[in-house]
């Protein structure tokens, strides 16, 4: 995998960090506080330039209200989503829409579907957050990463490939809310990324899906899987 100078860190669960070539921080899905996957257990000290959120369920949304209190990042979400936040107190949402390109912090990010629900519990309700997503960041030194959200594998996925030709993907495999070993392959095969990394598996125990059964399932594939632990980042 060449990241041609970014850094990307896995945070366990859905949660990535990372740092462009020009010092930015992106955050996607940043669960912290209450995420069992995660080394950090509070949310970041230091600066982040912008959050991307997939969906409204608590292990995506995480701890991005106190992190935009904090740093003021700019914060990408669908349209419902961002309403919410917006009501909750966050000041710099930039919300968009499937199929929708916009550029952030030197990132160039597309919102693109996601075939799973999206809804944020409150106060014993269930509060409609629009549609789920994934995106397509193309990042200042050409390099292409998908965030597929929590997502079922869709055919679609052709048309992410014919359209953005992502570099690198990260895929859910754990199963159960989402995609497992055998259909996130399938993704992968509809993708055609150059390496694809797995997620969402591990944190609880319903995520049965091992990143050991998704390697057997690929394997013929001839794209490179690369297993990060919580906490690893790779330059
Ligand atoms: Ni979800
Ligand atoms: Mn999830």
């Amino acid at each position: 995998m060449d990241l041609q100078g970014l850094k990307l860190t896995w945070l366990g669960h859905s949660n990535f960090r990372i740092l462009n070539t020009g010092g930015q921080v992106v955050l996607i899905d940043p669960w912290f506080t209450e995420n069992p996957a995660s080394p950090e257990k509070s949310i970041p000290k230091k600066k982040v330039d912008l959050v991307l959120i997939t969906h409204g369920h608590f292990d995506h949304l995480g701890d991005a209200i106190e992190i935009a209190k904090k740093h003021g990042p700019k914060v990408i979400g669908i349209f419902e989503l961002c309403a919410w936040l917006q009501k909750k107190g966050v000041e710099n949402c930039s919300p968009m829409n499937l199929g929708g390109s916009q550029s952030a912090a030197d990132v160039r990010v597309t919102m693109v579907p996601a075939r799973h629900s999206s809804g944020i519990q409150e106060d014993g309700q269930m509060i409609y957050a629009g549609e789920p997503c994934g995106y397509v960041m193309e990042f200042e030194n050409g390099v292409k990463i998908y965030h597929a959200g929590d997502t079922a594998v869709f055919s679609d996925m052709q048309l992410i490939h014919e359209l953005y030709r992502p570099d690198i993907a990260l895929l859910p495999i754990g199963d159960h809310y989402t995609m497992g070993p055998r259909e996130a392959a399938c993704a992968v095969s509809l993708l055609r990324p150059k390496t694809v990394i797995p997620m969402h598996f591990g944190t609880f125990p319903a995520l049965t899906g091992t990143a050991d059964e998704f390697k057997k399932h690929v394997e013929d594939l001839g794209v490179e899987v690369v297993v990060m632990k919580p906490g690893q980042t790779i330059e």
